[in-house]
């Protein structure tokens, strides 16, 4: 006995072939309606409610993290500002930390630069070497150079000590020192 035996027969028969009366599964017909409802839904949503595209998506996303980033980056600091901020040699002490881990690879461990410029000497790419220049380089880089943008990566106290350090470096004159770049600045 086969379980055939035990379905229904239909009653159409055509020239003596006749059929079962073999249903969809219950669980298919579940996902088939379910993906019929979802679809009508999400062309109610989408196509006639006006919901957002994923590219009105994605905007909304940068530019919540746009203002996310604004927040979190330093306020413009004058000079002065960051004179007495930086004076602390704890400071520096931090910047060298951070400076072996993030920096030494192109600017060399004593700053005397390498794939990026000496950060020690009176020549600078960018600004004049003021603490402003400095830390506006770190946050922005110069992605077209080679310089990686700092300001998403590293925390505004870690670029503080970096720019504390940098200017504790000035004129110290490290050994294999990369030949200047830029404008002469003192
Ligand atoms: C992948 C290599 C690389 C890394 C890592 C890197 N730099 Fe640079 N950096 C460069 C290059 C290349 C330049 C020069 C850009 C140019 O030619 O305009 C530069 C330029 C600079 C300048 C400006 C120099 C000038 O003469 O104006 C500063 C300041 C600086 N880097 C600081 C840092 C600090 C601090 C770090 C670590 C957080 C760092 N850099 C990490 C490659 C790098």
């Amino acid at each position: 006995m086969s379980s055939q035996d035990n379905d229904q027969l239909t009653d159409h028969e055509y020239d003596g072939i006749r059929e079962y009366d073999n249903p969809l599964p219950n669980w298919w017909l579940m996902t088939f309606f379910g993906t019929v409802i979802f679809a009508f839904i999400y062309w109610l949503h989408y196509e006639v409610g006006g919901g957002p595209s994923l590219k009105a998506e994605l905007n909304q996303a940068m530019l919540a993290l746009q203002a996310h980033k604004q927040q979190a980056v330093v306020k413009e600091l004058s000079e002065a500002d960051l004179e007495t901020m930086l004076k602390d040699p704890q400071m520096a002490a931090a910047g060298a930390l951070a400076f072996t881990g993030k920096c030494a690879a192109c600017h060399g461990p004593e700053l005397q630069g390498g794939i990026g410029p000496n950060l020690t000497d009176a020549f600078w790419l960018h600004g004049k070497g003021t603490r402003e220049d400095i830390m506006h380089t770190i946050q922005k880089g110069v992605p077209d150079k080679g310089m990686p943008p700092w300001e998403s990566m590293l925390s505004q106290n870690e670029i503080l000590s970096l720019t504390a350090l940098i200017v504790s470096k000035q004129d110290t004159n490290p050994a294999g020192a990369k030949p200047p770049q830029g404008e002469k600045v003192r």
